[in-house]
């Protein structure tokens, strides 16, 4: 949205481990609002980089902010953010209702106050029948429906989900596209990692490609993929934009 501060900003941002560059110089502005599409090959960064961006490990070097608020002050960053990560975090031993009711309790707040959202996401989501049975009894996608509530459920700033598609059933999958665009709707602003090409291309403002840990191109879907040169453009898709940006590089003649 024009005139409102980025949601999300990283300036330089780098992520070492040891030898290994995980994330190497990233520049983000994300404007509030916008659904964001993080993609990248597996070992980009794309983890990495929510878990910076999250607050749930410190960058080596540069710094990030979301909702205004310094990427390192955990404390503060938590009432902004939603995360679904790539493991759902949940607990095995509690039910899903006892699960977000926990979680509601965690973040300070009555699930009495939260409570109404997240039934109706469920009922959406088709978890409603399934609310009293315990976790260690769930498939794999009743479990990421669980943590996709968890981390929506008390109407955060900005959403950060990594590959939440993940397990999905087919129709699963096309309502949480359609929750997901319902969220940005009403100006929460998303920040996704997924290798669904297909999700992004139908839901994302600006997509960001991650490659051996840079930023190697930015830009609205139907840009990536307008920047394919000549007979590679034609009828092109941002799966083949995907594959050109993220091809090995051959060494200069
Ligand atoms: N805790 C860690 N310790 C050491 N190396 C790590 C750690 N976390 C990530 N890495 C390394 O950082 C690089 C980026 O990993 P990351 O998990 O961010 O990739 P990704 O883009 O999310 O991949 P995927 O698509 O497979 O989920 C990889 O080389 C990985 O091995
Ligand atoms: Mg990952």
């Amino acid at each position: 949205m024009t005139g409102s501060p980025p949601a999300i900003t990283a300036r330089d941002l780098t992520k070492r481990y040891g030898r290994t560059t995980a994330l190497d110089g990233l520049d983000l502005d994300v404007p509030a609002g916008d659904v964001y599409g993080f993609l990248g090959p597996n070992g980009a960064g794309k983890t990495t980089t929510m878990r910076i961006l999250t607050g749930l490990v410190d960058p080596t070097d540069g710094s990030a902010t979301v909702a205004g608020v310094d990427c390192t002050d955990r404390a503060a960053l938590v009432d902004h953010i939603g995360l679904l990560p790539e493991t759902p975090p949940l607990y095995d031993e509690l039910t899903a209702r006892e699960q977000l009711q926990f979680a509601a309790d965690l973040r300070g707040l009555e699930w009495d106050a939260v409570a109404d959202r997240a039934l109706a996401l469920c009922e959406d989501l088709a978890l409603t029948d399934d609310l009293d049975a315990r976790i260690d009894g769930y498939s794999k996608g009743m479990s990421q429906k669980t943590a996709f509530v968890q981390a929506v459920q008390h109407d955060p700033d900005v959403l950060f989900l990594d590959e939440p598609t993940s397990g999905l059933d087919p129709r699963a999958a096309k309502t949480l596209r359609e929750v997901i665009d319902g969220l940005a709707a009403a100006d929460t602003t998303v920040f996704l990692s997924t290798h669904i090409l297909s999700v992004v291309e139908e839901i994302a403002d600006r997509v960001g490609v991650l490659h051996d840990s840079r930023l190697v191109a930015e830009g609205s879907p139907s840009d990536l993929v307008g920047r394919l040169d000549g007979d590679a453009g034609d009828g092109a898709d941002l799966e083949d934009a995907f594959l050109e940006l993220t091809a090995e590089r051959s060494e200069p003649p």
